[in-house]
């Protein structure tokens, strides 16, 4: 297998997609899509998020200092695209799309999304300046969960239905390829 190099970029793809909910003081909200998100840490839990500078939710997240983490799965695809192409400067995404917006536990102002069966509530502690996007670093402080998506305390997601996205193109999760622990052991 032959390789050559490319510039340097972005590539650990797929992503994982999530709708980031944002609200200030000032009566401001948005709610954008987000594929750079992740989870940072167990203990305490932080889930962060990297987001262009000149987005409007960026000026929300940054006034308020939280934001929430809201899961979509596939029948909010239309909706996933609507959050990721329009602009809460211009347009009330929650009005045009028909989202329910859900009070937080924890948060002053962001709303979550009521559609979306697994919302988590953060608390911005850092931010890393790096470049066109700035990296949010949030404790989450509250997470809630459609119950039958929860068993022993934890939440057991219904992996098909979660949305994913590479290079353009927006993807099922797919395949269960079982469970972990089943990996090669020299001389097994
Ligand atoms: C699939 C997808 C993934 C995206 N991921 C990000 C991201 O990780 N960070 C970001 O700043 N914008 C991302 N965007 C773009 C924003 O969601 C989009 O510009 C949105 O309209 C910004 O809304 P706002 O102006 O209300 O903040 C993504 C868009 C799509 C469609």
């Amino acid at each position: 297998m032959e390789k050559m190099s490319v510039n340097p970029q972005v590539f650990v793809n797929p992503v994982p997609l999530v709708l980031v909910t944002a609200a200030d003081e000032r009566g401001r909200s948005s709610v954008l899509t987000v594929g750079w998100a992740g989870g940072l840490c167990a203990d305490p839990p932080f889930v962060g998020i990297s987001v262009r500078r000149d987005r409007y939710s960026h000026g929300i997240i940054s006034d308020s200092g939280e934001y929430g983490v809201n899961l979509p799965t596939r029948h909010l695809l239309e909706v996933v695209d609507y959050c990721g192409t329009v602009s809460g400067a211009d347009r009330d995404k929650f009005a045009d799309t028909g989202l329910n917006p859900e009070a937080a536990q924890e948060l002053r102002w962001a709303p979550l999304i009521h559609e979306c069966p697994v919302n988590l509530e953060c608390i911005v502690t850092e931010v890393l300046r790096l470049g066109s996007h700035d990296f949010f670093v949030g404790e989450v402080v509250s997470t809630r969960c459609r119950e039958e998506w929860v068993g022993d305390g934890r939440i057991r997601a219904d992996h098909g239905d979660l949305l994913a996205y590479s290079t353009g193109t927006y993807l099922s999760v797919g395949e269960d390829l079982g469970r972990r622990g089943k990996s090669f052991r020299p001389g097994g």
